[in-house]
């Protein structure tokens, strides 16, 4: 402690002048460092470069160090663990006049080195508390590594499979995106945990509409109504402010011809004054740069100042505040009020992080080495992957297997991968910390040699030769059950991994048809990023269970759920279509004027395909079932003013002890704009025993009985509700009531 505070009045000699008096409140603090910085050491603060550790982007510097030097950089990303980050930090704290210390960031998605499953997968757990629980993890992981900022959560809402990035998202639902949102930001900073050398800062991104890139190619245009942002996409932000995200990054889009990251109305208007935002606008990487190709700044110059005009306090690795805004301040095409608000938001973050006090608190290679990879960590890992895990299919009870009478052969492309059982964004994940479904399942067997493995099948659109399908067949000759792994490898979904064919690879396909011709009884373990086009491999499988990219303890995670340790309880997110035709396709849609009657011409339907999703929002089975049955609502008529209580009786009529995600939905039956025929407000999960029943309640309140008029205002339209609650989306008991002013 001596050693480091000597070091710290040694290394901070103007900044320790200013902090003698402990106290002294952090706007005075600021303002009096503000005071010393020269325009360009201003600018420097809102400069973020990114380091040559890694490539999240399609172009590197490689002057960050000389950047930091001269003062030209306040922020850094892709750069951490201990050495790395305090190298850094000496060079901005000793060579720089101010040594204003730096800010790392990362993108810490899903886990630092611990790895948990990707984010879709967390969100099918409906376990607000383990999302909370794997982000502290992260978080805690991170910090230590010299971490102080992660670029998450992801708050985007999408309703289009074939936008690689949904893996990072909540899914498609903004009542159940928010409280995610909400859950991860509390995991990685707070509430009031900002300073502990534990908690990270956290970033909502992509502000705002990205996941609605048409046709679901990443970076596309986006036409989204004034409703749908305010009533589909802008929520889960809002709710992460509240929760007290003290970032927000800019998308790349374009939203209804205005790029978000020269998006004035959205970034200034709405988020700082309206919302009344006081952190820090990052942009996205090179997303200022971008907007020249947009079509909508003249040149870079130009681009620099529409976004500083817009609200954006922070370049992400352009490079453009840098190179311009000096002469744009210079010139009035900026004022220095602008610039100079900027750079108050982020030293803001700095002060309350400590930095100024101890720049390399973070940086801690005790703590690191006593936690990263944590057995604690590992475990949290494995029951998040258990709970995220979806249970699609499964005939005659299939599933569980029996460890003494089953035999088992295992087959297929995903079998003894580690890398990519952690999916896109993996931090520092190592494909080595990663236990693969073989392993997993031969310990889990006490090391059964005798365990019959093949790796076949391709993740491209080639089909399978003769002689291989030949080999898995005769490998499977005398065994009845075949596991067969199936779906994506970690490069076909998350950024830049747009799908115009979500499908599950032919080979694989082919495998399993050819598997079926033999009568082979098939459980297929789905790993993938977001919702496949899979109606064959339905038809043809006796089992799924879609375990998306489960993170580190994939292999043990599913052996316990295959022989029935676990039960599976996860319930889908995000819709599962049945062809690509079908998309944009969600749960939570408009009736029309001519709601779908089977049998009848004019409505709205396609011709050549259901209406229906192979797999519902909200679905997913367990090895037990559940019977829900009595739903009551405690008044009728209601009053808007006063909580309504919705009870149900939930049993659990099979033969293993389960968990339910119990969801509630309502309709709002007339509107002063129209309702989706479903909207989630509610669910809670249960544990039951065979034969036990209970009572499950809800208690609803004014705000879920709200929605915006044309004119974006939150009103109430008395009048009929349909209350709804059950298993998933499209499978619930329902009860109408009238609700009063
Ligand atoms: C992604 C962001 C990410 C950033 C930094 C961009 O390409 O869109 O989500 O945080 O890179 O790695």
């Amino acid at each position: 402690m001596g050693n480091r505070y000597t070091f710290i009045m040694a290394s901070f000699l103007v900044i320790s002048s200013m902090l003698s008096a402990q106290d002294k409140n952090k706007d005075v603090f600021i303002e009096g460092l503000m005071e010393q910085m020269t325009l360009e050491e201003k600018i420097g603060q809102v400069s973020l470069f990114t380091t040559d550790w890694e490539s999240t982007g399609p172009t590197i510097r490689d002057t960050y160090k000389k950047d930091i030097a001269s003062g030209q950089c306040g922020a850094l990303f892709n750069a951490h663990t201990v050495p790395f980050t305090r190298e850094l930090q000496k060079i901005a704290v000793e060579e720089t006049r101010l040594k204003i210390p730096l800010l790392f960031g990362y993108d810490v998605i899903h886990g630092y080195r611990t790895i948990f499953p990707i984010p879709l997968a967390e969100s099918c757990s409906w376990d607000l508390d383990l999302i909370e629980e794997t982000a502290r993890i992260a978080a805690k992981e991170a910090s230590s590594a010299g971490l102080h900022w992660t670029f998450a959560p992801m708050v985007d809402i999408s309703r289009d499979p074939r936008w690689g990035r949904v893996m990072e998202g909540a899914g498609e639902d903004t009542w159940l995106g928010s409280r995610i949102a909400e859950a991860r930001v509390k995991g990685f900073q707070g509430p009031d945990r900002i300073g502990q050398t534990d908690a990270v800062v956290s970033c909502l991104k992509h502000f705002v509409g990205y996941g609605a890139s048409t046709a679901g190619r990443d970076y596309h245009y986006t036409e989204i109504s004034a409703l749908t942002m305010h009533e589909l996409y802008l929520p889960p932000f809002k709710a992460g402010l509240d929760a007290g995200a003290l970032t927000v990054m800019t998308a790349f889009n374009d939203i209804n011809g205005m790029p978000a990251t020269a998006h004035k109305p959205l970034l200034n208007d709405l988020l700082k004054q309206t919302w009344g935002f006081k952190g820090f606008v990052v942009t996205d990487y090179t997303s200022i740069n971008e907007l020249v190709e947009h079509g909508i700044a003249a040149d870079e110059r130009d681009a620099a100042r529409m976004s500083l005009n817009a609200g954006v306090d922070m370049d992400m690795q352009g490079g453009l505040f840098q190179a311009h805004l000096a002469n744009l301040i210079e010139s009035k095409e900026n004022t220095l009020d602008q610039l100079d608000d900027a750079v108050k938001r982020i030293l803001s973050i700095k002060y309350d992080l400590g930095l100024f006090e101890d720049p390399y608190k973070f940086s801690d290679q005790t703590r690191y080495d006593s936690i990263i990879l944590h057995t604690a960590h590992r475990k949290v890992a494995r029951e998040m992957a258990q709970k995220s895990f979806v249970l699609l299919k499964n005939e005659h009870q299939l599933l569980p297997l029996s460890k003494e009478n089953d035999q088992v052969i295992l087959l297929g492309p995903l079998l003894d991968t580690q890398v990519d059982l952690m999916g896109a964004w993996s931090a520092a994940g190592e494909g080595e910390d990663c236990i693969s479904i073989q392993k997993g399942i031969d310990d889990y067997l006490g090391g059964n040699k005798s365990l019959k493995v093949k790796k076949i099948g391709a993740f491209d659109n080639s089909m399978l030769s003769e002689d291989q399908i030949n080999q898995a067949l005769e490998l499977a000759s005398d065994t009845d059950i075949v596991i067969l792994t199936m779906g994506e490898n970690r490069d076909m979904s998350g950024e830049a991994a747009s799908r115009a064919n979500p499908v599950i690879p032919p080979s694989q396909t082919q495998l399993l048809s050819a598997l079926k011709s033999k009568d082979k009884k098939v459980v297929v373990l789905l790993m993938n990023g977001r919702p496949l086009i899979m109606t064959e491999v339905d038809s043809l499988a006796d089992a799924i269970i879609e375990m998306w990219w489960p993170g580190v303890e994939a292999g043990p995670a599913i052996a316990e759920v295959l022989y029935g340790d676990v039960n599976p309880s996860g319930k889908l997110t995000m819709t599962f279509p049945r062809s690509v035709g079908q998309i944009p396709i969600y749960y939570n849609e408009r009736n029309t004027g001519r709601p779908h009657i089977p049998g009848i011409k004019w409505n709205t339907q396609f011709i050549d395909e259901s209406n229906d999703p192979l797999y519902p929002f909200g679905y997913g089975l367990s090895y037990t079932s559940f019977d829900y049955d009595n739903l009551n609502v405690s008044c009728n008529p209601c009053l808007l003013e006063e909580p309504i209580t919705v009870s149900v009786n939930l049993s659990n009529t099979g033969l293993y002890k389960g968990r339910e995600v119990v969801q509630l939905y309502i309709r709002d039956k007339h509107g002063k704009t129209t309702r989706p025929a479903k909207e989630l407000r509610g669910f809670e999960t249960v544990e039951l025993n065979p034969d036990e029943t209970v009572m499950v309640k809800f208690e609803l309140n004014k705000s879920d009985f709200l929605h915006l008029d044309m004119e974006l205002r939150e009103v109430f339209q008395a009048g009929d509700f349909e209350i709804m609650v059950g298993g998933h989306s499209q499978d619930v008991l329902s009860v109408n009531i009238v609700i009063e002013n």
